[in-house]
């Protein structure tokens, strides 16, 4: 597939895991906003947040996404992004330039779950987590909603199953 595909959604929904073996399958490469951010700074995500602030990390994720819209090197990828990138109006629109966005969907309780004993969030580092997902994605499911081309519900679906669905999904937008 030559057009890029842009993968959103809360922390846990999967975008990374999904986004590796819909690469795979596709015969695509793969990137990750996290990871290029993590590249580029040299220190993890919750070193920068924890040096600079999030402000400082919204800033340069919306570089980022600004600089891979404008240079126009990404072609055949499946691009997973941080949690956050759509939060900022600026990014909506160079999600869609970039490629086809599909937002993998999932419930509070499933995204806890999935979320496991991974410390590498430090937007999750609260007491009650879920409660946090719940309010989190009060406010940020419409944006996801909004920003998406193709919305994969994916509390039913292992890895594989999502995998499925989106390339189903994807095909279907592009024949219609
Ligand atoms: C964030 C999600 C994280 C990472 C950062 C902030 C968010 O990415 O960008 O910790 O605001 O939802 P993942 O969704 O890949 O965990």
């Amino acid at each position: 597939m030559d057009r890029n595909i842009c993968l959103i959604g809360y922390m846990g929904s999967g975008k990374t895991t999904v986004g590796r073996m819909l690469a795979e399958r596709l015969d695509m490469d793969f990137e990750d906003t996290d990871e290029l951010i993590v590249k580029n700074e040299g220190r993890s995500i919750p070193d920068i947040f924890r040096d600079e602030g999030e402000a400082y990390f919204r800033r340069i994720e919306t570089d980022l996404m600004k600089k891979i819209a404008s240079d126009g090197e990404l072609t055949g990828t499946v691009l997973s992004t941080g949690g956050g990138l759509p939060v900022d109006k600026d990014n909506r629109p160079l999600l869609k330039e970039v490629g086809t966005v599909v937002y993998l969907k999932a419930k509070p309780e499933c995204l806890n779950a999935r979320v496991g004993n991974d410390l590498n969030r430090p937007l999750l580092a609260s007491e009650d987590r879920l409660l946090k997902i719940r309010d989190m994605l009060a406010f940020r499911g419409p944006i996801y909603e909004e920003c998406a081309d193709i919305i994969i519900d994916t509390d039913e679906l292992d890895a594989g199953e999502t995998v499925d669905k989106i390339i189903m999904s994807v095909n279907k937008s592009k024949s219609s």
